[in-house]
């Protein structure tokens, strides 16, 4: 059972804590904290990104023909994902059936450039979510932590931002898990990203392309070399503020052995 390394990381980041698996995040990324930042990375798959004057990526290619996961691989890597009972009576779990469209999904709309790319991104989502089983924070139990990528509030609130920008208190980026009112718009922020297969696991894709710490591995696809862990390893710690682990090498190694071959 993963449940330490699952449900502790990607914005993970924030509290140190579980077994020590986890570092502090918050006061790396968030540009500056109480602030959100709305408008300033709207998520890459608008139509008319490529011919923008948007400086702050280049212009994206479309992804490499065949560049899909199947459901065949999925279940390679995760056989237990993929067993019909895997879920039943677990809220917010998800099969290796639900997950290969809202995958291929996010592929698509977030414009990921490399095999590599996609490669960490599943792994991460594989490892936060304990494969799929969780999209919210069970363990402390924090407030607004979730999807399958398992981001912490400020990510969230990022992510749901830019997905229902008219659903989303503009002053609710830096509420704080101090009271019961506060709680309940936190995790009314996080239901509304974690409704749905796509927007689950759309998460770590977005966070790919669009937080401030994840972005220079997608800007750059020298940064994440195809089948190489140690800029998987540089991802976790410099992308998403995790220590390196053997664990997290492990469902690496699995998520590059199987998926997008
Ligand atoms: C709010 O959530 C936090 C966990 O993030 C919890 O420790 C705290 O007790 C909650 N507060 C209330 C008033 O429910």
């Amino acid at each position: 059972m993963k449940l330490t390394a699952a449900l502790c990381v990607l914005g993970a980041l924030a509290q140190a804590g579980l077994a020590g698996k986890c570092s502090s995040y918050q006061s790396a990324p968030p540009a500056s904290s109480d602030t959100p930042t709305p408008s300033a990375s709207p998520p890459p798959s608008s139509t008319d990104y490529s011919s923008s004057s948007d400086t702050s990526a280049p212009a994206p290619t479309s992804a490499p023909a065949g560049f899909k996961v199947t459901l065949d691989q999925l279940n390679a890597a995760f056989p237990d994902a993929g067993q019909s009972g895997y879920c039943s009576g677990k809220k917010g779990c998800n099969t290796n059936q639900d997950a290969v469209a809202a995958i291929n999904n996010a592929i698509t709309k977030y414009n990921i450039k490399t095999r590599a790319q996609a490669v960490a991104v599943v792994a991460v989502m594989a490892l936060e979510s304990d494969y799929w089983m969780y999209n919210v924070n069970v363990f402390p139990g924090r407030t607004g932590q979730g999807t399958k990528a398992m981001m912490m509030y400020n990510f969230v609130y990022s992510y749901a931002q830019s997905l229902y920008p008219d659903k989303v208190d503009p002053n609710a980026g830096s509420l704080q898990p101090t009271s019961a009112a506060n709680n309940a718009t936190m995790n009314g922020i996080r239901d509304l990203v974690t409704s749905t297969p796509n927007d689950n696991f759309g998460a770590g894709f977005w966070y790919l392309t669009n937080s401030d710490a994840g972005k220079p591995f997608y800007t750059d696809p020298a940064k994440l070399r195809d089948g190489n862990a140690d800029d998987f390893n540089a991802y976790s710690t410099q992308g998403l503020g995790a220590p390196a682990s053997p664990e997290r090498i492990t469902v690496w190694q699995t998520v590059n052995q199987n998926l997008f071959k």
